[in-house]
């Protein structure tokens, strides 16, 4: 049994140019398909868990973040437009490494796409809760609180799910147009919550800058890292774009240049606010601004957060029905998620069965324990693929690449030593959590995947 076999670059772009799926976003779309996706709950929940391991610090905190992220998106970009397919780092790892490879980083993206989404529905109704509870509503603890902290199931999580789920089953067209609405609402928010803060800032809450020493200020981070990600959801949309080549590293480099320079003003403003150990965990943004006697302004951070976050929501989901499909091509998923719907054109069961997962997880867990799951995976699945854009430089080096990572193999080396320095940075439980979870891909991989891969049996992938 070959485990190691490999696509030709050839397989790859064939499968790019045989796709139903429709062709018709440009670089601005994904840029937007980007911001969509990043900016969500990593802003608006967990600057308030950031700021806590790392007080003020926190802003340096989302400065060592973003460079991660900057690095990691720099290696992407290379492999994005060398195959411009859907399917992300799990299509890049099947040319690079191999198939068994390729399983793993497939299943490991389960945790920066499905469980993402989870966190971030999750992130979507704590502040849902916290607006209607502003406005006197009470909704009873039960339905709001997931097993672990109380209550049965986090209902309103499910139900926003649920409805996104609906929208990307209807088609990527009414999907793009819905995201651009929701990116400029949220951008405005963003800047809104700067702009009434500012004035208000108290120089005295920057000292001590960094309480918890530098390894709060890294702990910081590694939670931090989460609301960079979804920035490769730009990527995983490659085979919808009209020009791949240009367009995608175009549309990454743009849309992570606008959220760093947003997320560096929302937590010097946020910290300049409120006392650090005083931010409001659950509700970190509107809070400082009631704080200050700006409740209308509260009000409407959350309202634009709430909208904002169903953005990052419906990309992620997206993105991870997108990989679904392409594994199922691949035979190494049932082919039951490749099937494209006839009238809208969308894979429509996978699509329905990824939702329902993505539900069921931010229903039933906590969304601390969702984050550090989601981090871990990712940061992972960012490091293979840097060792991809080293190994493909030498194995593949006749294939066009329109986008060079610059200074190979140093940034991509580079690129691993963060990824690695934060991973570190997480509990040893979410370690343990994460090899837990790489053992039944392995199992489900043996099980499956290893008897119906097309590629072993011979076909055309
Ligand atoms: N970066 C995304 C968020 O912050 C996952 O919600």
């Amino acid at each position: 049994m070959n485990l190691w076999v490999k696509k030709r670059p050839e397989d790859l772009q064939e499968a790019s140019e045989h796709t139903q799926l429709k062709k018709s976003l440009k670089a601005i779309d994904l840029a937007a398909l980007g911001i969509g996706s990043v900016v969500g709950t990593g802003i608006f929940v967990a600057t308030g868990q950031g700021a806590h391991l790392a007080g003020p610090g926190v802003i340096l905190s989302f400065i060592l973040a973003a460079v991660t992220a900057g690095l990691c998106a720099l290696t992407y970009s290379e492999l994005a437009c060398m195959f411009p397919v859907a399917g992300s780092t799990y299509s890049y790892s099947y040319a690079a490494f191999g198939e068994i490879i390729a399983w793993i980083i497939g299943w490991d993206l389960m945790l920066e796409y499905l469980v993402s989404a989870s966190a971030v529905a999750s992130g979507w109704s704590s502040t849902f809760i916290g607006l209607i509870e502003n406005l006197g509503l009470k909704l009873p603890k039960a339905l709001c609180l997931t097993p672990l902290a109380g209550g049965i199931i986090d209902l309103p999580a499910v139900l926003i799910t649920m409805l996104i789920t609906w929208i990307l089953f209807i088609g990527i067209k009414e999907s793009s147009v819905t995201n651009n609405i929701i990116v400029v609402i949220k951008i405005v928010v963003i800047i809104l919550f700067i702009v009434l803060g500012i004035k208000h800032i108290n120089l005295s809450h920057f000292t001590p800058f960094a309480p918890m020493g530098w390894k709060g200020i890294m702990s910081g981070a590694a939670i931090i890292f989460f609301a960079y990600i979804g920035f490769d959801a730009v990527s995983t949309a490659a085979e919808e774009t009209i020009n791949p080549k240009r367009d995608v590293p175009l549309g990454l480099m743009l849309c992570l240049g606008v959220v760093i320079v947003l997320y560096i003003g929302v937590a010097f403003v946020l910290v300049g606010l409120v006392p650090y150990n005083e931010i409001d965990v659950g509700n970190a943004l509107p809070a400082a601004l009631a704080r200050i006697g700006i409740r209308w302004g509260g009000a409407l951070v959350a309202t634009g957060a709430i909208i904002g976050m169903i953005s990052t929501l419906l990309i992620t989901i997206y993105g991870q029905v997108r990989i679904f499909m392409v594994m199922a091509r691949d035979g190494l998923l049932p082919e039951v998620f490749a099937r494209i719907h006839p009238k809208h054109r969308t894979p429509a069961l996978c699509t329905w069965i990824t939702g329902s997962l993505t539900a069921l997880i931010a229903g039933l867990f906590p969304l601390p324990m969702i984050i550090d799951l989601c981090n871990i995976g990712t940061l992972f699945a960012f490091i293979l693929v840097s060792i991809g854009v080293i190994v493909l430089r030498h194995t593949q080096p006749q294939v066009e690449r329109k986008f060079k990572t610059p200074l190979v193999p140093f940034t991509p080396m580079i690129t691993i030593f963060f990824c690695f320095y934060l991973m570190f940075n997480l509990s040893k439980i979410t370690w343990w959590r994460f090899a837990g979870w790489l053992g039944i891909g392995l199992i489900v991989y043996f099980i499956y995947g290893a008897r119906h891969s097309k590629l072993r049996n011979g076909y055309n992938a």
